[in-house]
């Protein structure tokens, strides 16, 4: 498999020279923060076959067949201070949906903050965490997953209702290789659009993000709210108001946000 990431990855990409392939691992998010620890430079990528402890935001697991899905992290370099990283998930997200689009035909939403969608359901899912050296991001690592080749039943029990995959939106068996080459790419290329093109990032973003204009739920230390989400702001805050008209921006951080009448 890493022969087909390689050969399909574009010998422009420089990434290609720094990819890391295990069959089997606990989480590449995991084993990337331990490369970074040890010094691996930007750009080192992580893709596995399979993830024994594939994880998601607020502590979640990530369910990681061995070879029907994508699963894969970069260590970026930044050199920044992290206020200037808030809108990296935004950023890698636009970077997925460009991969799927590219590889299936197919373009993935966005549910706020880092989920990607197809027909209503959960195809992936992106995991941002940050090392830090002082007040600055000593390394970034942007871990992402997507459901390639699952059918319903090879999701756990409770995420059949809510999980997806592209052969199940598609009909199409899409290749984890293909896609993991496609994705590194763009990656790459957001790398370079980061902070030059943040305002077109984001305005993709919020075209693609289908939280926007809906009722939702924030869930925040077991509190529920009920609130309408209305707009992105520019570090990818979600901009909520409550019924009493009080607004607010929502971080990523600890709060989880749900349709009224379910993952939506
Ligand atoms: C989420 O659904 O909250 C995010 C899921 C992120 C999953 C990816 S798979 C590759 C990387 N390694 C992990 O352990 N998690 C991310």
């Amino acid at each position: 498999m890493i022969q087909s990431v390689l050969a399909n990855i574009p010998t422009p990409c420089p990434w290609r020279d720094t990819v890391y392939w295990y069959d089997t691992i606990d989480s590449t998010n995991t084993r990337a923060k331990e490369l970074a620890k040890a010094g691996a430079p930007h750009g080192t990528v992580i893709i596995a076959g399979n993830q024994t402890e594939g994880r998601g935001r607020l502590g979640r697991s990530f369910s990681s067949p061995d070879g029907m899905g994508v699963y894969l992290s970069v260590i970026l370099r930044p050199g920044c201070t992290p206020d200037k990283l808030m809108h990296l998930t935004c950023a890698a997200g636009v970077a997925a949906m460009a991969a799927v689009e590219a590889i299936s035909g197919v373009c993935p939403d966005i549910k706020w903050a880092n989920d990607l969608v197809l027909g209503s359901k959960k195809l992936g899912g992106i995991l941002t965490e940050l090392g830090f050296a002082g007040n600055r991001v000593d390394y970034a690592i942007v871990g992402i997953g997507i459901n390639c080749c699952q059918r319903a039943e090879d999701f756990p029990e409770e995420l059949q209702d809510i999980a997806t995959s592209l052969l199940m939106h598609t009909g199409k068996k899409i290749s984890p290789a293909i896609l993991a080459a496609a994705l590194t790419e763009q990656l790459f290329h957001m790398d370079w659009t980061l902070f030059s093109e943040k305002e077109q990032l984001m305005e993709t973003y919020r075209r693609h993000c289908i939280t926007l204009g809906k009722e939702i739920v924030v869930i925040q230390n077991d509190q529920k709210y009920a609130a309408t989400a209305f707009d992105i702001d520019k570090d990818g805050g979600l901009m909520v108001r409550f019924a009493d008209g009080f607004e607010k921006v929502i971080n990523f951080g600890e709060v989880s946000v749900r349709g009224l009448c379910g993952y939506l």
